[in-house]
């Protein structure tokens, strides 16, 4: 007997872009904890919708396919296929490892657009735009740096600056420098849907508010940022041909941005793994009793604290997260974890070289996983920490109670009416641990 109600939750890992392989810091710092939670929550009873997939729209994967001459649809199917199996030799078990390539996404995410569009809570509107000749692509979002106009950080990105935190838009950087290819864009005309973030700005401050005591600090505190520096529109379309086509008659060669249509494929996954087994989906995103908790790295807070739940209570009829569980970063002996320099563990790899030994692997990246702060992966302390915790303390405590049983019992347990009040003792302790356990696990 469950000796608490079963509760219904929609846990979501953020969707990894299939743009490249999935890294040690990836793992401990999503989507691990995210596995122990949903198995946890499913070992009490509960009901649970456990959600990632793959994020394959956006310009990662474009320059990823430039970069080796193929096209995108060939980067996606790869690391779709390799991730997905890389998740599954982890024993991470999601209920659903989608695509928001898929034909069910792209609808589902063009009908929100829709619905947002209808209800006339869109603005189009032109203004000129950097654009990089020699990419041939607009520059958005990180493609473009430049010196900060708050504060003049020198590397301040087209979506904001990280020296001192303002949002910004890429036309206000000065000397802006394409990410791409170094060079100096122009500005060209071109015509975008804004999504009116400000709007919202009231609601979610007073949301936010709710969450102070109950979110992690680093979560609380960049939407606090954001909040007090003043929301303003953000176009949520881009001038692509890659991704969701926007779908309107007069938006041709453009498509939703990616962090407006990946969001919403938490709601397609678990529409399509509803599908699947024969369940109703709506529960799980609508039902104000549903428990929604996404578990992000820290660079995706203000996406899921602040652009996904104004954009839900936006379209209306969903619910808001319950718990956004952001996670600090891992670095690999001391520097940062950096794909282009090829400067990471690939999980893979780390599969590969510890074939059959996945409980070492969880333990190591779950026991330094960066909660509070960044964490840091070291190979000595990986065989440390397997020498000295797995096998001298709880090998060894497993190997001495079945030298025990053997050369004492007989080889078999002691029947519970000759158990000492010292063997009762040691029982009662142990049978006190699941709830502690349970109760550090949630929070
Ligand atoms: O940062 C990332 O890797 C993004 N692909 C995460 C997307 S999470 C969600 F919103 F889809
Ligand atoms: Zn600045």
């Amino acid at each position: 007997m469950l000796p608490y109600a079963s509760q219904r939750y929609t846990v979501t890992a953020a969707l990894p872009y299939a743009n490249g392989p999935i890294h040690i810091g990836h793992i401990a710092g999503a989507y691990l904890p995210a596995a122990i939670y949903a198995d946890y929550l499913r070992m009490r009873g509960h009901e649970v919708a456990f959600i990632c997939g793959s994020d394959e729209g956006g310009v990662p994967i474009l320059l990823k396919a430039r970069k080796e001459g193929v096209s995108p649809q060939v980067v996606i199917d790869r690391y779709h296929q390799r991730n997905k199996a890389a998740f599954e030799r982890l024993g991470i078990t999601f209920d659903i490892f989608h695509r928001t390539s898929s034909q069910r996404h792209h609808q589902i995410a063009a009908d929100f657009f829709k619905t947002l569009h209808s209800k006339g809570i869109l603005q189009a509107k032109s203004s000129k735009e950097l654009y990089d000749k020699e990419a041939g692509l607009f520059l958005a979002d990180r493609y473009v740096e430049g010196h900060c106009p708050h504060c003049n950080f020198a590397k301040a990105y087209g979506d904001q600056c990280e020296s001192c935190g303002r949002s910004l838009d890429t036309t206000e950087l000065i000397s802006p420098r394409s990410t791409l290819t170094g060079s100096v864009p122009i500005e060209r005309a071109t015509k975008h849907w804004y999504f009116p973030l400000d709007r919202y700005a009231d609601q979610l401050t007073e949301w936010i508010s709710s969450k102070e005591k109950v979110w992690r600090s680093n979560a609380y505190g960049q939407c606090q940022s954001w909040l007090s520096q003043g929301l303003r529109a953000r176009a949520i379309t881009r001038d692509l041909n890659w991704g969701v086509p926007v779908p309107l008659q007069e938006s041709n060669g453009k498509v939703l941005y990616v962090w407006f249509e990946a969001p919403i494929g938490y709601i397609s996954a678990t529409q399509a793994w509803a599908a699947k087994v024969g369940k109703d989906w709506r529960p799980f995103w609508q039902d104000k009793e549903t428990k929604l908790i996404h578990f992000v790295g820290k660079d995706n807070i203000v996406f899921h604290c602040i652009l996904f739940p104004a954009m839900l209570k936006a379209h209306g009829g969903y619910i808001l997260p319950d718990y956004v569980a952001a996670n600090e970063f891992m670095t690999l002996e001391g520097e940062k974890i950096s794909t282009s320099r090829d400067h990471a563990v690939w999980i893979e790899d780390l599969l590969d070289q510890y074939p059959n030994q996945i409980d070492l692997l969880r333990y190591i990246l779950c026991i330094n996983a960066p909660e509070g702060k960044d964490s840091d992966f070291r190979w000595a302390d990986l065989k440390e920490r397997n020498n000295r915790e797995l096998v001298a303390i709880l090998g060894n405590f497993i190997h001495r109670v079945w030298a025990m049983i053997h050369n004492y019992e007989g080889g078999s347990v002691p029947r519970p009416d000759t158990l000492t009040a010292s063997d009762k003792a040691l029982i009662d302790a142990i049978g006190a641990l699941p709830p502690k356990i349970g109760k550090a696990i949630e929070s």
